[in-house]
């Protein structure tokens, strides 16, 4: 089977790659600006990369189209500091740069694996958000933070009604807060320019203080990488036509803890490290309001869990690893011999 991954270099696409070549006999067409993620994958016999923007190789990504059996672009700002401070780039990435892939996976009939995101339930208030009843709810135009969640909210419709119209087979998956060790660069980001578990890491080795938005009570459902790409690998083989025209969560229901949690338990975990044991133990956690964070355009969930029974039924998936994973597998990856003077 040949895959094309659009977006190859990022976190899910270096993770989905590296596990495909792996554990399989796929063949892998990836294009994406940055290789950084894709040492362990580079130079494999069965993985083809192309360094190069798809705004501007369209040409090259409907020739990839056409040749391989599974499409899955996974070109998109995911980063909900960006929604606020730039939100047109967001639209036009996430949106509109993606719409045309949509429109030749329709042509030439392939099957679409489309990364939707649980940021389309917005602030819903079901105990667990469920694919086919969960209602969408997201605040006001002047809350920018929604644009993304808008953005993956139309396309998931457009998506789907050319399934209905046109027979399109696609599967949107909807990843709920996937970490692990590629998620983010580590290296000194401006306040508010990664996702929360890189970010604090980045804020503990350049010695600054771990911010908790409004607290830190808000919870999330953190997914590790592992059982993300194991759902998605499921999908993929598509064993018996299993994920045809579906929707599934891809999230770890167990694994709902508090951002101020998390933070202690990356604290807790660095601690284990004699060589930065005193450096855990000097950090300072403190509570910012998130006017301050991010400006007056965010707008927060407070909950999130993923209602997990059609990745069960139809793929057979439950999540395995707990978060004390992921952020041990994480911190090993960023303070590993070889990656670890990169940090401050
Ligand atoms: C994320 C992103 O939108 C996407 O990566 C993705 O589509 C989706 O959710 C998902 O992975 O399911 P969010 O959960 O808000 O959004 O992502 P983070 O930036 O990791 O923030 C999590 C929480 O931590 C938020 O409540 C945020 O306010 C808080 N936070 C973040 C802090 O308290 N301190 C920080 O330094 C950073």
């Amino acid at each position: 089977m040949k895959i094309l991954i659009l977006g190859a270099g990022g976190f899910i696409g270096s993770s989905l790659t590296q596990s495909i070549l792996e554990k399989t006999s796929w063949t892998v067409y990836g294009l994406d600006l940055n290789d950084e993620k894709l040492a362990e994958c580079l130079g494999h016999e069965r993985f083809h990369f192309t360094r190069g923007d798809m705004i501007n190789q369209m040409d090259w990504v409907e020739e990839h189209i056409q040749k391989c059996d599974v499409i899955l672009p996974l070109v998109a700002i995911a980063n909900p500091a960006l929604y606020v401070q730039d939100p047109l780039r967001v639209f036009s990435l996430d949106f509109e740069a993606n719409l045309p892939i949509i429109r030749m996976c329709v042509e030439h009939k392939k099957h679409l694996v489309f990364p939707s995101t649980s940021e389309v339930y917005g602030m819903c208030q079901d105990p667990a958000f469920d694919e086919e009843t969960s209602n969408f709810i997201t605040g006001p135009i002047n809350k920018q933070r929604w644009i993304y969640s808008c953005s993956k909210q139309l396309l998931d419709r457009v998506i789907y009604a050319h399934g209905v119209r046109d027979g399109l087979n696609y599967t949107l998956f909807r990843p709920f807060n996937w970490i692990g060790p590629k998620l983010d660069a580590i290296g000194d980001p401006a306040q508010g320019s990664s996702r929360a578990l890189t970010h604090f890491l980045s804020h503990i080795f350049y010695n600054k203080r771990i911010n908790l938005v409004d607290g830190g009570q808000q919870m999330r459902s953190f997914t590790d990488i592992e059982d993300g790409v194991a759902a998605l690998l499921s999908i993929i083989e598509n064993k018996n036509g299993c994920a045809n025209q579906k929707i599934f969560n891809v999230g770890n229901p167990h694994n709902n803890h508090t951002i101020a949690h998390m933070a202690q338990m990356i604290l807790d975990t660095l601690e284990t490290y004699p060589e930065y044991a005193a450096l855990a133990q000097s950090v300072v956690v403190e509570s910012v309001s998130a006017a301050a964070f991010y400006g007056q355009h965010y707008q927060d969930t407070q909950h999130r869990v993923p209602a997990i029974e059609q990745a069960r039924v139809h793929l057979g998936w439950v999540p395995q690893f707990d978060l004390k994973h992921s952020i041990e597998t994480t911190l090993a990856y960023h303070l590993s011999p070889e990656r670890k003077h990169l940090l401050g």
